[in-house]
């Protein structure tokens, strides 16, 4: 049916390993786990699963401090291990992406060992950024910026030096202004794609240079200002971007890149996404949208206004590991759920791909109250604890209704996170068998979703429904009954457009049988 590159309109699922299925008995999630669960996600209906690191690495930033970028912490398995996911999931026609942390290492990665090992102004110290302290003895750090966690973005070494880390200390930033940086991650990337890989997600994509005079900005919160500031968005990525598609144009099988890359202005991010550059980058001002059918459509607009002049794709996002969960961010309890449920359809209705975060299928909620002393997010320690930081969205996936763990382990086996009491209901088994769950929404819509012309098609409008209603309507190129997506922001019901037919709704079939659709709710229609 498409003649498209497969990303173009893939529906994408991020596996958060640690949190996924523990297979070794130690509380924390690995690739065994993963392979086990591949027939799972192959049924839920995804094209691909994005994995978050499981490269060695002292877990500071819960793998995304790696020390090794060609291998497999013992934690989460070995090379073998990640070889026989990647089978088993292309046996199931699922393609893996991979995180690829180019901003920083840990510093246990060698090449910090060696800057640490040598003087001022070597080699070893020039791979990251150093720099003399200010202020009288060079006792200050050498400028105002704080760490996206919290405390400065400099730590000073015994001999004096700083070093940069725009996240913890142990993430030491890369200086990507010098070549052997550049020529490094080039051999990472043939790496994992002589491995058979079918993709990067690259994190921090927008932070990789720095203005060179590391000049103080203004405020001292370098996440105020993401587009251009000293810190993200610099010019000079979209050349490294360029070699980087260069390399992935060099091997057969539609390889593909993705960019974790917020800013606040849609036309920045397209600039990401030119034929030449990365394939894809993440829609984030999807998932900062409030529940409000004016903001969405905002959203969406600008987004698909932006990425058309160049031809790209858009990719949506509801939730990641980085964010509070969707049902939480709604509003919470029943109403927070319906609300992301019928968010779902209109994301996955949406020109172009979606990323979905393990545990949206069911309608997990954020975990407000893990104890302070269960907490492991860097942000909480780094923040003084004035920010608790992302752990509540990251408890393990729930597949058992029985358990200390829910099936996530074996029985007895504690998770590295709590679970709540409350979670049996919302285990895969007990999702599994009733028909009305969220798991069998999920499915529902992704399978629709991929068997549906109208939404491989190029043909979208808006319609105008009132200005509580998000609707747009799909088709495919050549003449064909179309999609039409409706969802219902307000508080009232509100009348359908003429259909011929329900094809899903996001609450229960028959929701909207009369042709109204309730509040916090979605449908697809079948229109003329
Ligand atoms: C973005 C990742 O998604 C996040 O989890 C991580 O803490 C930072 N980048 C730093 O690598």
């Amino acid at each position: 049916m498409d003649q498209a590159p497969w990303w173009r309109n893939a529906v994408v699922y991020e596996v958060y390993v640690r949190s996924f299925l523990d297979s070794s008995a130690d509380g924390v999630g690995d690739l065994a786990g993963v392979a086990d669960r591949v027939p799972y996600l192959s049924d839920l209906g995804v094209d691909a699963l994005w994995l978050t690191p499981f490269y060695p690495s002292p877990m500071a930033d819960g793998g995304y401090d790696v020390a090794d970028f060609r291998g497999v912490d013992p934690l989460f398995g070995d090379l073998a291990a990640f070889d026989a996911l990647l089978a088993t999931a292309h046996r199931h026609g699922l393609r893996i992406i991979i995180d690829l942390v180019p901003n920083h290492t840990s510093s246990a990665h060698p090449w910090f060992a060696a800057a640490l090992a040598a003087p001022p102004d070597s080699p070893e110290r020039d791979r990251y950024i150093f720099r003399a302290g200010s202020g009288p003895g060079g006792d200050r750090p050498p400028n105002n910026w704080r760490s996206v966690f919290g405390g400065p973005a400099w730590s000073r070494l015994p001999d004096g030096a700083w070093y940069l880390h725009l996240f913890a200390p142990e993430q030491p930033d890369l200086n990507w202004r010098n070549p052997e940086v550049a020529e490094e991650f080039a051999g990472i990337l043939r790496f994992w794609l002589d491995r058979g890989v079918d993709g990067f997600r690259i994190d921090v994509a927008m932070g990789l240079f720095k203005d060179p005079g590391l000049p103080d900005i203004e405020g001292d919160d370098i996440r105020a200002k993401r587009t251009d500031g000293p810190v993200w968005n610099r010019p000079e990525l979209h050349g490294l971007y360029r070699t980087w598609r260069r390399v992935l144009d060099g091997y057969d099988g539609d390889r593909m890149a993705v960019g974790e890359i917020w800013t606040d202005a849609p036309a920045e991010l397209a600039r990401y996404v030119r034929p030449d550059e990365l394939h894809q980058a993440f829609t984030f001002d999807w998932l900062r949208a409030d529940w409000s059918a004016a903001e969405f459509r905002e959203v969406a607009a600008g987004a698909l206004e932006a990425t058309a002049p160049v031809g790209a794709a858009n990719t949506w996002v509801l939730a990641n590991h980085d964010v509070v969960r969707q049902v939480t961010r709604f509003g919470g309890g029943a109403v927070g759920l319906a609300r992301a449920r019928a968010a779902l359809l209109a994301t996955l209705a949406l020109p172009g791909s979606a990323y979905l975060y393990q545990g949206e299928e069911l309608g997990l909620p954020e975990v407000t109250d893990i104890p302070e002393d269960a907490l492991q997010d860097p942000i909480w320690e780094r923040s003084g604890h004035r920010r608790r930081g992302r752990d509540g969205c990251r408890v393990p996936i729930p597949w058992a209704e029985d358990g200390v763990s829910y099936g996530f382990g074996p029985d007895g086996v504690r998770p590295w996170l709590p679970m709540p009491v409350t979670w049996s209901p919302l285990s895969v088994q007990a999702q599994d068998r009733d028909p009305g769950s969220t798991l069998n929404l999920y499915r529902r819509a992704l399978r629709t979703r991929r068997a549906e012309p109208a939404l491989h098609g190029a043909e979208f409008r808006w319609l105008d429904l009132g200005p509580d209603v998000l609707a747009f309507t799909r088709s495919p190129d050549s003449a064909g009954p179309g999609l039409t997506c409706v969802l219902n922001c307000g508080t009232e019901p509100v009348p359908l457009p003429p259909h011929t037919e329900v094809l899903l709704t996001s609450t229960r079939p028959g929701a909207a049988a009369d042709g109204e659709l309730p509040a916090d709710t979605a449908v697809w229609l079948r229109t003329p």
